[in-house]
């Protein structure tokens, strides 16, 4: 395994029943004003607003509201929360949502305690950076990013259009609520599209040398197994707690950071998602089930064991009388034969890419991954969008 560092600072609290019981004693060790953040308002739906504020208002907290995170957050969005933030001296951001919402929330925290331009400074230049992020807690609705455990906070720069993110030590949440029973209202098509992405974050580490013998692949294969089996389960019952409860684990697992650990890690997936996101809007999910079995078709003869391994040990495929490259291959149709199972989308188009020729221009400002077994080049980007298409 490569050298690593390992830091994970964000003190979880998991399951059903943990926001009531721990939360009120959490806000005890910040000081008077919360900002609550949300989103288009799934929270006052579910009854998740009431029992926060409510629990908000018993430890005698100041809330100021910002609302209307939306899906995909803009940095117009984060120069909004920053303003709040700081004219109200904010103490603790409290975010209730999905990885939007957190995300979003994320960007404000450092951006009301950074004097400079933090686009250019932290997103655009990815250089060092050093300063304390206003102090973050978040609570957990919707599975799949995993940014309830880590520091990366993804935000769209609508004018330049560029959607990026980038994981600052730093800036993990200091506390994470998970309660699985605040997941069941998720409609469908968010659960399977956020399943689908946990899937994702966990194949970007795996296919990725180094892959001799190491732990980080071995529990990957077993989070891959889990988020299949436990995806099956919650589309039949959306409120099974054992799949939801899973699935809200295996999101964290996949980016606590402990299976990146020692891995070179390929990300090309997401970063190709992420401009067809920057584009078009569309959900992170959906796009990754789109491009996830193009690329592998396009990549898999550079890590043929791999997929090999993959195809036996993730869909329990046979080996007998298959070539190493017929079972390579046989893996990613499985996955893709998964991803029509559970109902998403196969084509750029289905994410809003309407008129061919703008996979042109999204393809060539897609950032190149160099971590993986194949390092693309924009055209080759653009080939994987045309067969999508
Ligand atoms: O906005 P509200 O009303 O809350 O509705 C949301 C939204 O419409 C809804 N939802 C969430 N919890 C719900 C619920 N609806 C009913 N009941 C609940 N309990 O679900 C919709 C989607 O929410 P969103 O937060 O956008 O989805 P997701 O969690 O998939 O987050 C996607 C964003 O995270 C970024 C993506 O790029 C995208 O911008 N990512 C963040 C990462 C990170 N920070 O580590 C890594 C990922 O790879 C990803 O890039
Ligand atoms: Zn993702």
């Amino acid at each position: 395994m490569n050298q690593f560092v390992f830091e994970n600072s964000t003190k979880i609290y998991f399951g059903e029943g943990c926001v009531r019981e721990h939360l009120n004693s959490l806000l005890n060790e910040y000081g008077d004003t919360v900002m609550l953040s949300y989103g288009g308002g799934s929270i006052k739906k579910n009854g998740v607003y009431e029992e926060v504020l409510a629990i908000l208002k018993e430890a005698g907290k100041n809330v100021v509201e910002f609302a209307d995170i939306m899906a995909n957050p803009t940095y117009e969005k984060v120069l909004e929360g920053k303003r709040i933030a700081k004219e109200n001296n904010v103490s603790l951001i409290l975010a209730a949502g999905g990885g939007s919402v957190m995300d979003c929330s994320k960007a404000v925290s450092m951006a009301a305690a950074y004097e400079g331009d933090l686009w250019k400074d932290y997103w655009e230049n990815v250089g060092e950076v050093n300063f304390e992020p206003l102090p973050l807690g978040v609570i957990v609705t919707a599975s799949g990013t995993g940014s309830e455990c880590n520091g990366d906070a993804v935000i769209t720069n609508e004018e330049l259009k560029v959607k990026t993110g980038r994981d600052y030590v730093k800036c993990n949440p200091k506390f994470a609520l998970l309660d699985p029973v605040y997941t069941y209202s998720v409609p469908k098509l968010h659960m399977v599209a956020g399943s689908f992405d946990i899937l994702s974050h966990i194949m970007e580490i795996y296919f990725s040398g180094p892959d001799e013998d190491n732990v980080s692949d071995d529990i990957s294969e077993a989070l891959m197994k889990n988020v299949i089996r436990n995806l099956r389960r919650a589309i039949q019952n959306p409120e099974d707690y054992i799949a939801r409860s899973n699935l809200m684990w295996d999101a964290a697992m996949a980016e606590i950071r402990i299976i990146k650990l020692g891995k070179k890690l390929d990300f090309e997936c997401h970063q190709m998602e992420h401009q067809i996101g920057a584009y078009t809007d569309c959900s992170h999910g959906c796009g990754l089930a789109v491009l996830h079995p193009v690329y592998y078709r396009h990549i898999y003869k550079n890590g043929i064991s791999k997929f090999a391994r993959f195809a036996v040990n993730v869909w329990g495929i046979s080996e007998a009388g298959k070539s190493e490259e017929e079972l390579a291959l046989s893996g990613v149709e499985a996955l893709a034969d998964f991803i029509r199972e559970i109902g998403l989308p196969t084509t750029i188009r289905e994410l809003g890419v309407t008129d061919k020729s703008m996979l042109t221009e999204i393809a060539y400002s897609c950032n190149i991954a160099t971590g993986g077994y194949k390092i693309m080049t924009h055209e080759e980007i653009l080939e994987i969008f045309e067969e999508c298409y």
